[in-house]
């Protein structure tokens, strides 16, 4: 592996960076304490191209490899995870699927509207009985001959109320188990779908996070994506991707607040000298650093390997695992560097820390991405 960025890479690492401190920064915490979606810094980064960011620009897509992603990823997590979560479900679990398995029709039809940032995109998968045990759908898609009768309960969808893509895994056939599950891309405006609550959560407070129902929602078969019973498979093959731009997510987070820490023990003076000269402090700056790396280096990793057309699953989960730890770990870090002041909102290393958990369990909880790791070893 050889991973060098190259002059274009750093050009959009520092647009997504000065897209973070100039639009992001400045209203992230009062996002945060109101539960505000981002909808104007969504259109925003559609108009640079990030919301499309690894699709074909025939689909309207901007073209870029996983690496200027997940620069992309880290960039705007150090600032806002929030806004980061719905660009990371937009690029990688609906237009990554889309742009890979839809038909023509249906490219043009919706990834194009979703890679331009026109549109956003959400994928419904989790339900209220299943979560990591993903099979176990409940939510059941009747084959009614030229479309499917949508019935059921999604839990937990991000951009849930701000979307206007659903991509929806239901049940077709109980008796084949994972094999008899369908992917339908449903529109927001269909007949029987409702955008239920939305959920007070601890971290990514500006993201929308919303339980979803569908009450005899009549779905088109052609809005049915791959043959019949890929719905599974679909939704795994997406995770994989989508699992390397959480990791990103997780790193930027611990890369954010380590940055801040670091400031910080500059200006802060105790005990006669700015706290940078305390061992003490030294030595977590230290540990924060290179765990921080380490957590680079196994993302850049899996975008490296799916940029090369080689297999990223266990390479994405170990991403996730190691990224979203390091990311828990480093912002309890930084709040303790902050001292009292990291406790308080203004100094944002709390919001940093609250955000981070999320990350250990979103698109697989450690112990999924466990499970996926040591099947691949087993194997
Ligand atoms: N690619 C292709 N096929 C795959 C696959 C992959 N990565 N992973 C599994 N499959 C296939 C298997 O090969 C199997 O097919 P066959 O029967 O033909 O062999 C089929 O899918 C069933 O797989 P398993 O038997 O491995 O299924 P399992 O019940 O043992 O579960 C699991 C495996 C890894 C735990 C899986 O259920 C899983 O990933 N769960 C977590 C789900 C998850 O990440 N949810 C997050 C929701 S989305 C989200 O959070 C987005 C957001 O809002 C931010």
């Amino acid at each position: 592996m050889r991973i060098q960025l190259s002059e274009e890479h750093l050009m959009i690492q520092k647009a997504a960076r000065d897209f973070a401190q100039n639009e992001l920064k400045p209203g992230v915490i009062e996002r945060d304490e109101k539960q505000e979606f981002p909808a104007e810094q969504i259109k925003k980064l559609g108009e640079l191209g990030f919301m499309g960011m690894m699709v074909d620009p025939k689909y309207g897509g901007s073209g870029m490899d996983t690496i200027s992603y997940v620069l992309v990823m880290e960039e705007l997590s150090k600032i806002d995870a929030s806004t980061s979560v719905a660009v990371s479900v937009n690029n990688s679990l609906v237009c990554w699927g889309l742009e890979t398995f839809a038909n023509e029709e249906q490219k043009q039809k919706y990834l194009r509207p979703l890679a331009t940032g026109e549109k956003l995109g959400a994928f419904c998968l989790s339900e209220p009985e299943a979560g990591s045990d993903a099979t176990s759908q409940k939510t059941t898609a009747e084959d009614k001959g030229d479309y499917y009768l949508l019935n059921g309960t999604k839990n937990w969808i991000t951009n849930g109320s701000s979307a206007s893509t659903y991509i929806v895994i239901a049940q077709t056939h109980p008796e084949k188990g994972s094999k008899g599950i369908n992917a339908l891309i449903v529109e927001r405006g269909m007949e029987g779908f409702i955008v239920g609550a939305k959920e007070n959560k601890l971290g990514i407070r500006g993201s929308d996070t919303h339980t979803l129902l569908f009450n005899d929602v009549k779905v088109p078969k052609a809005n049915r994506i791959g043959e019949d019973g890929f719905g599974f498979k679909f939704a795994m093959k997406s995770l994989a991707g989508g699992r390397i731009g959480i990791a990103a997510q997780a790193l930027g987070i611990a890369a954010g607040a380590f940055e801040l820490s670091l400031d910080y023990s500059k200006i802060r003076s105790a005990f006669g000298k700015v706290i940078s000269q305390h061992q003490a402090i030294q030595f977590k700056l230290a540990d924060m650093a290179t765990e921080i790396e380490a957590a680079r280096l196994l993302v850049y990793k899996a975008a490296w390997l799916k940029d090369n057309h080689l297999d990223y699953g266990q390479a994405s989960a170990m991403a996730k695992l190691y990224a979203s730890k390091v990311a828990m770990e480093v912002t309890v870090e930084a709040v303790q560097v902050h001292g009292g002041y990291g406790f308080v909102k203004e100094y944002h290393v709390e919001r940093l820390m609250r955000d981070a958990k999320i990350t250990q369990i979103y698109e697989g909880t450690s112990e999924v991405q466990k499970i996926v790791i040591s099947r691949g070893l087993l194997a």
